[in-house]
């Protein structure tokens, strides 16, 4: 890192950038490689003891690899990051770090449905026994830790309904315990909210989001603490969970634009969340940024801003018909899986299918992503769709 500017904005045009080593190319380039070669037996065992300090072989990681690698890592303040092939990739192996049959793994109600699946399958085929806490426990989370208790994992605003986590009281707790923490801060990366900072062992970020920006790649990334990574890496290495070098190139591109992407983003969900927020069909909007969310005060006291991904709920009363006449027939809103792209979207989530907390009793929550679409052309698209809905209310 060569600028002496911390400061996020010049961190993200500049980390991770050697323009001296690629000929004065302002972007490292993509380097295809598999094979790595050595000149002699005394350079192939020095590249084997270093091996995750320099380029020994493809699936370590290529030179453009690394170059995201560093970017991420420092503009989350981490000591080092390890990409991934995509984000789930990455929450996976960061808990197979940390636990071994026997032990006991802590997940908030509201984590990314697939993470919930691989605890409650995968994890427990192998002997852990994961257990859900109500995301805006806090401090309360002590009184669930058990004597097997090994690692306590976060996601902050969770998945679909946005809760806002007490992340300093949790890591408070976890470091009394000696419990290892891990946060999923998808949402917020890599602008808003610096888990790192509020003592969290190892952040992890789906970087198919905000940080590719543009729809047209998967990639995830861990960032580590000094003692977080040797774990961390080992693991990564272990599973083979690389990411490809072209993937790695679209990701540190979308880096460099990240920050004046999420600005907008923020500024466009927060026009569609307040306008939504005056919708007769609309009981509640989950945006972390508005009052009206769960855990709102702690998003004040601990984050920098706001993206653009957040829900509404229904009112109760608007049947399944009515809905999906209104999402059927949206123009600008795009109906599909992943977020953080260009482009808005809108999703029907189901926290009534998966919560076992704080069942979910509310009306359907629609998950809304603000694209960089005209703000006016977005209103009226969903204008339209709540025309549509009200056709087919009685
Ligand atoms: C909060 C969150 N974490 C993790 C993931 C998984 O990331 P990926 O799709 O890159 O595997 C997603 C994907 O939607 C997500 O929303």
């Amino acid at each position: 890192m060569r600028s002496k500017s911390n400061k996020p904005d010049t961190l993200l045009t500049h980390a991770g950038r050697a323009p001296e080593a690629y000929h004065g190319a302002v972007n490292p380039p993509v380097y295809h490689a598999s094979t790595i070669l050595h000149k002699s037996v005394a350079a192939l065992e020095a590249a084997q003891k270093n091996r995750y300090n320099q380029v020994t072989y493809g699936r370590l990681g290529t030179p453009t690899t690394f170059a995201f690698e560093e970017a991420v890592a420092a503009i989350e303040g981490g000591h080092r990051a390890i990409a991934f092939a995509c984000g789930a990739a990455a929450c996976y192996a960061v808990l197979l770090a940390y636990l071994k049959a026997g032990d006991h793994v802590l997940l908030p109600d509201s984590v990314y449905g697939p993470v919930r699946g691989f605890a409650n399958g995968f994890l427990q085929r192998f002997g852990v026994v994961a257990s859900f806490y109500d995301p805006l426990i806090g401090a309360g989370i002590a009184e669930l830790v058990r004597a097997e208790t090994r690692a306590i994992y976060l996601e902050s605003p969770g998945s679909h309904t946005f809760e806002v986590q007490d992340v300093p009281a949790i890591t408070a707790i976890a470091k009394a315990k000696g419990l290892a923490t891990m946060i999923d801060n998808t949402w917020a990366a890599p602008l808003f909210f610096k888990p790192l900072a509020l003592g969290v062992d190892v952040e992890i970020i789906s970087a198919t989001k905000y940080i590719v920006g543009h729809s047209d790649a998967m990639m995830g990334v861990a960032v580590c603490t000094e003692e977080s990574f040797p774990r961390v890496r080992e693991m990564a290495t272990l599973l083979g969970t690389h990411a490809a070098p072209d993937d790695c190139y679209l990701a540190l591109r979308g880096l460099r634009t990240a920050g004046v992407r999420l600005r907008q983003h923020q500024a466009q969900g927060l026009a569609l969340a307040r306008w939504l927020a005056q919708r007769p069909e609309v009981v509640r909007v989950l945006h972390p940024a508005l009052e009206t969310c769960p855990g709102h005060a702690l998003w004040r006291r601990d984050f920098t801003g706001s993206s653009g991904l957040f829900s509404i709920v229904l009112r109760p009363d608007i049947p399944k018909p009515a809905i999906d006449a209104m999402l059927d027939g949206m123009e600008l809103f795009g109906m599909g899986a992943s977020w953080g792209g260009f482009e808005s979207l809108v999703l029907p989530g189901h926290p009534e299918r998966l919560r076992t907390v704080k069942p979910w009793r509310e009306g359907a929550v629609l998950r809304l992503h603000a694209g960089l679409e005209d703000l006016g052309d977005l209103i009226a698209d969903l204008e339209r769709g709540f025309t549509r809905l009200a056709q087919h209310l009685a």
